[in-house]
């Protein structure tokens, strides 16, 4: 079967290392069908499911059975994260066994109740997981500091949305991100922050780096693109943990992509439904909103724009996640043939995001109304269509696997890998030239 690609770019398909599919927990927010198939429209060809649904994927029986669920729906491929809590340490071995992608560590309190552990019960907990060269990604807010200012604000009678802000002032992040960069260098355990939000944070991260800590950071469109000036604008709708910052922050964090401090970019994918977001209380757990779809228009956007090239989009998008997780070459790069992991997008489509028409369960997204430039427009997945023409493919629910399923199958040719990558760059060359 022949595809007429002209016109289009091939890409390797995004790997999303942050997203949260709700299932099993919350089917009215997201399910592993809704969710694969907005990351199928998104031009996500795998994303990494976070470990606060409904039980908590805390032990390996629990996982196993949200393997078995993810595995029965999914159109995309999909790592899902252990839960790495005070009370889930000893089961750090079965969870490997059992196919973590990794873990998954809540410093701060956010949706789920899920408990942060002491420093104690931290460190316990890198050590054990440092035995596995299994990576831990951490929401990096420290709790107590939260609560405290949280506490303060509500007997102030501070109920808008910037006390939301006030609440989780930056230094959360950047105390949580030092202690956990000071652990893993203590340790040996590979740490993974995740929604880097503000510019501060990313002291700590470079100087953690520098000392050859194996540390490495993602951020997240929303704290890209969005500021506390659009807060009056989206209203409750916009309340994510960590919360958007000043507009100050933007910039440092798009250099800190740039110069490699910040590794990638992830979407922190969090549906809910439009009644809790719309509901007027602002310390609501209902945070965050849906991303994993628009994630790649909004970014390519700036391609569009000459903020980066395409290759730094496919490095931060793909590449970067996939060498962390050790995916790569199986995917993060172009193959062909029944291997292919791609997107093919239209890069001149102009378009305004609308939440109606979004795949996602949650309809209600401070994206709304956004113009953006650049649409996936097929998505291949280990050489199967799942979206094509805007379209989700019948029969393709149940064609995602684990990755951990993927990874035991024999790597593809690396140099083949790296010269497609090479040719992206040189055909991205030419395109400049040609504009
Ligand atoms: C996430 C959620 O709703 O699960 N919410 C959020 O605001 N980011 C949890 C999280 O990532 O901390
Ligand atoms: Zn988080
Ligand atoms: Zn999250």
């Amino acid at each position: 079967e022949i595809l007429d690609a002209k016109g289009l770019h091939i890409l390797p398909g995004a790997i999303d290392v942050h997203v949260h599919f709700r299932d099993p927990g919350y089917p009215n927010k997201e399910d592993w069908e809704s969710g694969t198939a907005a990351a199928a429209f998104g031009g996500v060809t795998t994303v990494f499911d976070m470990p606060n649904t409904i039980p908590p994927t805390g032990n390996a029986e629990i996982l196993a059975a949200k393997h078995k669920i993810a595995a029965e729906k999914a159109h995309v491929d999909f790592g899902l994260y252990g839960l790495l809590g005070e009370d889930t340490i000893d089961n750090v071995p079965d969870l490997v066994k059992g196919g973590v992608i990794g873990f998954k560590l809540y410093m701060g309190n956010t949706f789920g109740k899920i408990p942060s552990p002491s420093t104690g019960a931290m460190l316990e907990a890198f050590e054990v997981v440092a035995e596995t060269g299994k990576r831990i990604s951490l929401h990096a807010e420290t709790n107590t500091i939260m609560e405290r200012r949280q506490t303060r604000l509500t007997q102030a009678g501070r109920h808008d949305p910037l006390a939301h802000i006030a609440s989780r002032p930056a230094v959360v992040a950047v105390e949580a991100v030092s202690r956990a960069c000071i652990l893993s260098e203590w340790t040996g355990a590979r740490i993974h922050i995740l929604h880097i939000s503000s510019a501060d944070e990313l002291r700590p991260l470079r100087e953690a780096k520098a000392r050859g800590v194996d540390v490495t950071g993602e951020t997240c469109p929303q704290y890209l693109f969005l500021s506390t000036d659009d807060y009056d604008r989206f209203a409750g709708v916009i309340r994510v943990n960590p919360p958007v910052r000043e507009k100050e922050n933007q910039e440092p964090i798009w250099s800190a992509l740039a110069d490699g401090t910040v590794d990638m970019i992830a979407t922190d994918h969090a549906p809910h439904t439009p009644e809790e977001k719309t509901r007027n209380d602002i310390w609501a757990v209902d945070c965050g909103f849906p991303g994993v779809e628009t994630q790649m228009p909004a970014m390519l956007t700036e391609v569009n724009a000459g903020r980066m090239s395409i290759s730094d989009y496919v490095r931060w998008s793909a590449f970067n996640p996939a060498r962390t997780w050790g995916l790569y070459p199986r995917k993060g790069a172009i193959q062909v043939g029944s291997d292919a992991d791609i997107a093919l997008v239209d890069l001149g489509h102009a378009w305004t995001i609308d939440d109606a028409k979004i795949q996602s369960r949650s309809k209600i997204s401070p994206w709304h109304g956004r113009k953006v430039k650049g649409l996936p427009i097929h998505t291949i997945v280990r050489g199967r269509f799942v979206m094509r023409d805007r379209t989700l493919v019948p029969g393709t629910r149940g064609h995602g696997r684990s990755v951990h399923t993927i990874q035991e199958m024999p790597a593809p040719d690396v140099r083949n890998a790296d010269k497609t990558m090479k040719a992206v760059t040189s055909s991205h060359r030419s395109a400049e030239n040609a504009a």
